[in-house]
């Protein structure tokens, strides 16, 4: 099997909550892999490995990963020392796949490479070395790297090592600043997987996060252009939470979103946020809207 982006779903499934919070997690679990989106993006680190060993036992329960699923995950730092050479990406997928109760997968991202500098990451014994030799001997398909810093997420995707960027809360009704990146991967013929497209929960309504955009306080300003946001959608009958998820969903050079989905409502609610009706109405009056304000990420 090889790694082919055109042929990704438009959704993926975030589960960076998973195991997080107490209700209902089995049954999430169960509900996430047995639902109509084929992708789930999880992570070594996610909820301490909770993320992926529930998962994982989903998987037991259902008698194997079902036909046409894919979990893809990411290696992370040592959670303690911070380490992350060639031996602690091993040791990360080892762990990633005894929970997943998989022998390979089809895409491993090296995830938020923050310990380590771009230089060491490369280097030989590195950590990107290590991902490309696991690429080399079949036991994944395809590479990746999935991080926030949007200056060290361009290096990565300039190096050509990768086949895939994650990028998150860059490319949003209220954010553009994965504009390089899209551009960068695109010219590599890159899959471009675009994460939290609710900017972590406020172009959806959800309070889980507070007054926060991409996990951080949300400025006075763009605060107003969010407010002004619904206000246009509002008046123009559009659900603003639909309307964020379709924004990515229609750029071009994105081939999956990948969505928070912590409930099973929220997994229930996905199906109608993607069929919902935008208008091109709607469409010209977010761009009368002008520039949005700078983004806390940046
Ligand atoms: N470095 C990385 O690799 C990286 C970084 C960030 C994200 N990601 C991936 O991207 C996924 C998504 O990121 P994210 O969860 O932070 O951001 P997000 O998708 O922008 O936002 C998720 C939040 O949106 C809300 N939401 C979802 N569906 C909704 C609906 N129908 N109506 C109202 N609210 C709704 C949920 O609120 P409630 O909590 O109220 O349900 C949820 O907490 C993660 O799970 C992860 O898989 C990866």
């Amino acid at each position: 099997m090889t790694f082919d982006a055109d042929h990704l779903a438009p959704v993926t499934l975030g589960t960076t909550v998973l195991g997080k919070r107490e209700s209902a997690n089995p049954e999430l679990a169960d509900a996430l892999l047995a639902s109509p989106f084929p992708q789930i993006d999880t992570s070594n680190v996610y909820a301490a490995g909770q993320s992926e060993k529930l998962l994982g036992d989903a998987i037991g329960r259902a008698g194997g990963l079902p036909a046409g699923k894919t979990v893809f995950s990411k290696v992370d730092q040592h959670p303690e020392t911070g380490r992350f050479d060639g031996d602690r990406v091993l040791r990360s997928f080892e762990e990633t796949l005894e929970r997943l109760r998989l022998d390979r997968l089809p895409l491993l991202h090296l995830h938020d490479p923050y310990t380590i500098t771009f230089a060491e990451a490369m280097a030989p014994g590195g950590a990107v070395e290590a991902l490309t030799r696991l690429r080399d001997e079949g036991a994944v398909d395809a590479i990746g790297i999935a991080a926030g810093t949007r200056e060290l997420v361009e290096r990565y995707v300039s190096s050509d090592a990768f086949d895939a960027v994650l990028t998150h809360n860059r490319y949003t009704l209220v954010d553009r600043s994965a504009e390089r990146i899209l551009q960068l991967a695109a010219e590599r013929d890159m899959a471009v997987f675009n994460a939290a497209p609710f900017g972590g929960g406020i172009l959806a309504g959800s309070q889980t996060r507070g007054a926060t955009y991409g996990y951080r306080p949300a400025s006075p300003e763009l605060l107003a252009f969010i407010e002004r946001l619904h206000t246009t959608a509002a008046d123009l009958g559009v659900d603003l939470t639909a309307a964020a998820l379709q924004f990515s969903l229609r750029e071009p050079r994105i081939h999956s979103t990948v969505v928070g989905i912590y409930s099973l409502e929220r997994l229930q609610d996905l199906p109608r946020l993607t069929e919902t009706q935008i208008t091109e109405e709607f469409w010209s009056a977010v761009g009368e809207l002008g520039t949005p304000p700078p983004s806390p990420n940046d």
